[in-house]
């Protein structure tokens, strides 16, 4: 259950890194402009170099927030609500340093000892980072002490495993907060209302209703200057294990008890158990090669800055899912995500049956495609529902229309997910991130496919990705992807 935004100390490990720039900063000037952060919460900015201080990490920070638009006067309200501690080489005594430095600027304003520990690291910083702050007793406060673990957790089920284990050794399950920033989108959340606040479409949620479904997160960007990350991870961990299947299971799981935390999640967990192990012959990997965005050269992926030379790592995932329960036993569900394609777009398509016997043949209407609903995560957020209508005059022609929905129809901008998850930590609220089992089961579902990956097969840059992949989507996957 939600609590009211309490005062506390959020503490990032990673401090001066970009995602803390570029979206963890922003979105706390953001809660604060909001008026939806207490205004004695602190901040503090942890990070190995000794090069900063408080005054530069103030000026770090301001700028970040200058660049993400947030009003000069919440900057210079939130500006001596900040502080630096250098962590060094992260040894113990560095960790006693840190406890002792929140521990004198809690005593400073009686705020209490509240504490969001939000690890911002590269991979290789989380295991130190959770054994330091058990070992310098900063698991265990007066007040309550949460911690938020960026993606990605572990590079597998045994890692995962072993992140899970060494985060327990600490602290309690519901003392951690593992974010997937895709539950934290507006349009995500909406999955369940349009789901069960709309009697009808439940009611059509099935095999017997419903062809298949497809998942596309496409992105038209290349690695940029991830390689260092992306080289080692590829698609499947990067994207599929964690935001398509967070997508697919709330597309997919049954009705919860209620619209708890721990009733939500036990549901995901369900449908991921119940998803058959996925045949080789269902998945497609593809690595991008030179083409054209936007009618501009882009370079192939393994020519981009920090990428291994030969490197065969995917950029591309197609694949087929099926989930062997009750609803959807026999409803094929196509997962598909890769840089460098035709445009931008997350999109979720349900593709509804054909009517059974067809009774507009004089009408053309036996060539038409079937229902969809089109839910558009991003951009142009929205969802379409496409019918059969009779264009209106003498030619008997039937046409397919899109009924649509736009968000900027009810507010001129979503916001960004890390607001959301932001405030959702600090007030206690699980619901929007990932439980340890839930993290888990998926790695299982992938771990065959991590161990003995098919080879990466070439694609433009600019187009849908490998030909290969054709056959693993909707057959309406034009209409999904253009429309
Ligand atoms: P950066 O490399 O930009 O920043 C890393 C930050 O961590 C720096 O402040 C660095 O400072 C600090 N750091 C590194 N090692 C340690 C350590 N052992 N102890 C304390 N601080 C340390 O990485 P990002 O900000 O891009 O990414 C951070 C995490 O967030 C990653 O896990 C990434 O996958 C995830 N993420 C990032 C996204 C993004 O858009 N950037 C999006 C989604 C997830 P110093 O070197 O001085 O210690
Ligand atoms: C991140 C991945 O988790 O999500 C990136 O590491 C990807 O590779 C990004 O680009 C996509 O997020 P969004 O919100 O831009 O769709």
């Amino acid at each position: 259950m939600a609590e009211t935004a309490q005062p506390c100390s959020v503490v990032i490990f990673g401090g001066s890194g970009d995602l803390a720039r570029r979206k963890l900063l922003p979105a706390l000037g953001r809660l604060a402009a909001g008026g939806q952060l207490d205004p004695r919460t602190r901040i503090l900015g942890v990070a190995r170099s000794t090069q900063l201080d408080d005054a530069s990490y103030r000026e770090l920070v301001a700028a970040a927030l200058a660049a993400a638009k947030v009003p000069g006067e919440v900057v210079s309200r939130l500006k001596p609500r900040l502080s630096y501690q250098p962590l060094g080489a992260g040894r113990d005594g560095d960790f006693r340093a840190l406890a002792g430095r929140l521990a004198e600027l809690e005593r400073a304003d009686g705020g209490g000892e509240n504490r969001v520990f939000y690890l911002a690291l590269p991979p290789a910083g989380f295991a130190p980072a959770v054994t330091g702050l058990t070992a310098a007793g900063l698991h265990r406060s007066s007040g309550w002490t949460r911690v938020v673990v960026e993606k990605p957790f572990g590079r597998d089920l045994a890692t995962a495993g072993e992140l899970n284990a060494l985060l327990h050794g600490g602290f309690e399950e519901r003392q951690l907060f593992r974010i997937d920033h895709y539950l934290g989108k507006d349009t995500v959340q909406n999955l369940l209302v349009l789901r069960f606040a709309n009697a009808f479409f439940e009611s059509l949620w099935n095999r017997d209703r419903i062809e298949a479904v497809q998942i596309t997160v496409a992105e038209d960007l290349g690695v940029g200057d991830r390689a260092g990350y992306y080289d080692q991870a590829g698609a499947l961990r990067d994207m599929v294990q964690n935001h398509l299947t967070q997508l697919l299971s709330l597309v997919a799981m049954e009705v919860p008890e209620a619209m708890r935390s721990d009733a939500i999640h036990d549901e995901k967990v369900k449908l991921l158990r119940s998803i058959s192990p996925i045949a080789r012959g269902d998945v497609v990997l593809g690595q991008y090669a030179a083409g054209r965005i936007d009618g501009a050269a882009v370079p192939g992926y393994r020519d981009e800055r920090g990428v291994a030379p030969g490197s065969r790592c995917e950029t591309f995932v197609a694949l087929k899912l099926e989930i062997d329960n009750w609803r959807w036993q026999g409803v094929p569900f196509y997962l598909r995500t890769g840089k460098r394609l035709g445009r931008r777009l997350s999109r979720i398509a349900i593709q509804f049956r054909r009517a059974p016997v067809c009774l507009f043949r004089s009408l053309g209407g036996c060539q038409l495609g079937c229902n969809i609903l089109a839910l558009t995560l991003q951009p142009d957020e929205g969802f379409d529902l496409r019918i059969n209508v009779k264009r209106p005059g003498a030619a008997p022609e039937l046409v397919q229309v899109p009924l649509a929905f736009r968000y900027r129809e009810l507010v001129p901008e979503l916001p960004e997910a890390y607001r959301l998850l932001v405030l959702d930590a600090i007030r206690g609220d699980r619901t929007l991130f990932v439980r340890d089992d839930e993290v888990e089961v998926s790695w299982r579902l992938y771990q065959p496919l991590l161990d003995d990956p098919p080879e990466a097969q070439p694609y433009a840059a600019g187009s849908w990705g490998p030909a290969a992949a054709d056959r693993l989507a909707i057959a309406e996957r034009a209409l999904v992807e253009e429309g």
